[in-house]
């Protein structure tokens, strides 16, 4: 009883809140800016909508936001706020900036959709200031800990093994071996998963820790025996070159093989987003004004086993999270 007295105590102090984009775009954002625009609404909460994340934040790019604003955006891929990556939150004057706005236009709650950046930006604004922030994962890359799924990441995979269904007809026809170059930044979900699902013959990614060169154990693997043509799914990563240092290898090494490369590149991240992203986007988009009903703050929204859950911020960026290594060795089996 009195958990609930102190519920709605805290609930009537929160009176308006602020919700942004920032990061990549990832499909199912505007599903989520629609879920918590509404359920907060049903609340009886005011909801202003902050443009260009960050930026816009501390630009004071702020409008209010009524039900007819979210209307007809479920369906829509990108962001309708728009995104940012900004470098000025980074610093204290910049979140300094970005507080003043906040009480300029009375929001007492921030709600950020986003990924590690961007979540990393709501915990320091939390840290130094009394502003209750909740988080959404929203990120194709699926790299948050403490969530089964982010929002994006499904339609990315969908999309990802459309073009590699496309890309394999050319391979065949041409017995090629083409390295297919994905985003995910340092993760290798994206690349892992498409590969299964697209029947690959073998992901390279940076979670195989392994002591085997990923494209000797390939080429061990006796990747020609059956076939005349390969796909190779290739994580995007800074640390050794993606796609076209592998293509480059190959060509060295084995200068008998006829080598393509594809860069996927950012169609990855466009198009309509999947029934499952605007599903996660609408459950976490409400479980976000739960949780401030609730008293939490800073902590991000997840879905694991089903279920909603709250993550700290400091877990959700800095815990990495791991690939389950069923999911390479499903790979190695399926593809002799
Ligand atoms: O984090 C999402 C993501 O698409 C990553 O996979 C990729 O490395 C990065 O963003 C690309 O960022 P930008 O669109 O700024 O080039």
């Amino acid at each position: 009883m009195l958990f609930a007295v102190n519920k709605a105590l805290y609930m009537e102090k929160i009176k308006a809140i602020g919700i942004l984009t920032s990061g990549g775009d990832a499909p199912g954002m505007n599903a989520a800016i629609r879920a918590v625009t509404r359920s907060a609404i049903f609340e009886g909460l005011k909801v202003f909508g902050i443009y260009r994340g960050y930026e816009g934040l501390i630009a004071g790019d702020i409008k209010e936001l009524t039900t007819e604003s979210v209307s007809n955006t479920i369906q829509r891929g990108g962001t309708f706020l728009k995104t940012a990556r900004s470098k000025d939150f980074m610093t204290p004057e910049g979140r300094r900036k970005a507080v003043d706005n906040l009480h300029k236009f009375g929001i007492d709650a921030l709600i950020v959709i986003g990924g590690n950046g961007s979540l990393t930006g709501a915990r320091d604004l939390a840290r130094e200031y009394d502003i209750p922030c909740i988080g959404l994962p929203g990120t194709i890359d699926n790299d948050l800990y403490g969530t089964d799924s982010t929002i994006g990441y499904d339609t990315a995979l969908n999309t990802i093994v459309e073009c590699v269904d496309k890309i394999r007809d050319t391979a065949t026809s041409h017995d090629r071996i083409f390295f297919i170059e994905v985003m995910g930044r340092d993760a290798g979900f994206l690349a892992q998963n498409s590969a299964i699902a697209a029947g690959a013959e073998a992901a390279i990614i940076p979670e195989d820790q392994t002591l085997f060169d990923q494209l000797d154990q390939f080429i061990k693997r006796g990747f020609r025996k059956s076939k005349n043509s390969s796909i190779v799914l290739v994580s995007e990563s800074p640390k050794d070159g993606g796609a076209m240092h592998y293509a480059e290898r190959m060509r060295k090494e084995h200068p008998e093989y006829d080598v393509r490369v594809t860069i996927l590149g950012h169609l990855q991240r466009g198009g309509t987003p999947s029934a499952y992203d605007r599903i996660l986007a609408s459950r976490l988009g409400v479980a976000a004004i739960e949780a401030l009903k609730e008293g939490q703050r800073n902590v991000m929204m997840g879905v694991v086993n089903d279920r909603v859950v709250y993550v700290p911020f400091s877990r959700a960026i800095k815990q990495d999270k791991p690939i389950n290594p069923e999911l390479i060795n499903v790979l190695n089996v399926l593809s002799i």
